[in-house]
C-alpha cells in the first residue's frame, strides 16, 4: 500500500507546485511563511521538515536558520525529493539536505533538531504509522524544541468541502477525519505548550507543540 502511495506521488511530484500554487491561491507562499514563521527557529539551527514534498517548507526554514544552520527535508518519493533538490539548487541552499525515508522510521540521533515541520500530510500516515510517527518526532527534538504541524482545515462551502472529503477518502487514512479534528488533544498527550490557530489564507491549521524536559 506504502509503495502503491509512493509512487502516486512519484508521478504527482511533476505537478505538484503548479497545482498547490492554484489550488490553495497561495502564490506568495504566505502558508510556507506561517509556518516557518511560527517555529522559533535562529540562526544557526538545525530543523527537520517531513513529509517535505517538493521542498517548499524546507527551502523557507533553510532561509530562517541561515547558512551556518542545517536543515534536513525527508520524505519517502523519490520524485518529489528530486523537485526538492532542484529548488535547493535553484536557491543555492547549501544548508538544505534532502533524505528519502520514512516519517516513522526517522534516521536521526535523539535530540538532533530544534525544530520539526510538517505540513499537510500528517493526516495521510496510515494506523499506527502516525502514533509512532508522533513518537519519533519528540524523539529527535531536543527539550523545548517546537513541532509545527499544519493541517487541511475543513472547508466551509460545499463545494470545496465535497472535494476535501473526497481527498480524504482516497488519501487520508481511516481515521483522517478524525485526526484533523483532534490534533490538539493527540499531540498533548506527548507535548506541553499545545496551541492551534488558523492560517491567514483561513485554508489551513496550525497547530504548534513544545517537547517536555
Ligand atoms: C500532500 S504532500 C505535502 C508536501 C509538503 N509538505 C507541502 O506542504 O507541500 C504529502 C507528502 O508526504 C509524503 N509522505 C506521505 N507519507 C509519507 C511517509 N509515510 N513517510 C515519508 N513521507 C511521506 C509524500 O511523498 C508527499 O511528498
Amino acid at each position: 500500500m506504502s509503495s502503491l502511495r509512493r509512487l502516486y506521488y512519484d508521478l504527482f511530484s511533476k505537478i505538484y507546485d503548479f497545482i498547490i500554487r492554484h489550488h490553495s491561491r497561495d502564490i506568495e507562499g504566505s502558508l510556507r511563511t506561517f509556518i516557518t514563521e511560527n517555529t522559533n527557529l535562529s540562526k544557526g539551527d538545525r530543523a527537520l521538515d517531513i513529509c517535505t514534498g517538493t521542498g517548499s517548507v524546507a527551502a523557507k526554514l533553510a532561509g530562517q536558520v541561515g547558512e551556518n544552520g542545517l536543515v534536513v527535508g525527508l520524505d519517502f518519493s523519490r520524485g518529489m525529493l528530486e523537485k526538492a533538490r532542484e529548488k535547493a539548487f535553484r536557491l543555492n541552499l547549501k544548508q538544505l539536505h534532502l533524505v528519502q525515508a520514512y516519517a516513522d522510521q526517522l534516521p536521526f540521533k535523539n535530540s538532533s533538531f530544534s525544530g520539526v515541520t510538517c505540513s499537510h500530510a500528517f493526516y495521510e500516515l496510515k494506523g499506527e504509522e502516525r502514533t509512532i510517527a508522533i513518537d519519533e518526532v519528540a524523539r529527535v527534538l531536543r527539550t523545548d524544541g517546537r513541532f509545527c504541524l499544519m493541517e487541511h482545515a475543513k472547508p466551509h462551502k460545499r463545494i470545496p468541502r465535497l472535494l476535501f472529503y473526497v481527498r480524504l477518502f482516497f488519501l487520508g487514512s481511516k481515521d483522517a477525519k478524525k485526526f484533523l479534528g483532534e490534533e490538539e488533544s493527540i499531540l498533548g498527550k506527548r507535548f506541553k505548550n499545545v496551541a492551534g490557530q488558523m492560517s491567514p489564507t483561513g485554508q489551513s491549521k496550525l497547530i504548534s507543540a513544545e517537547k517536555g524536559g
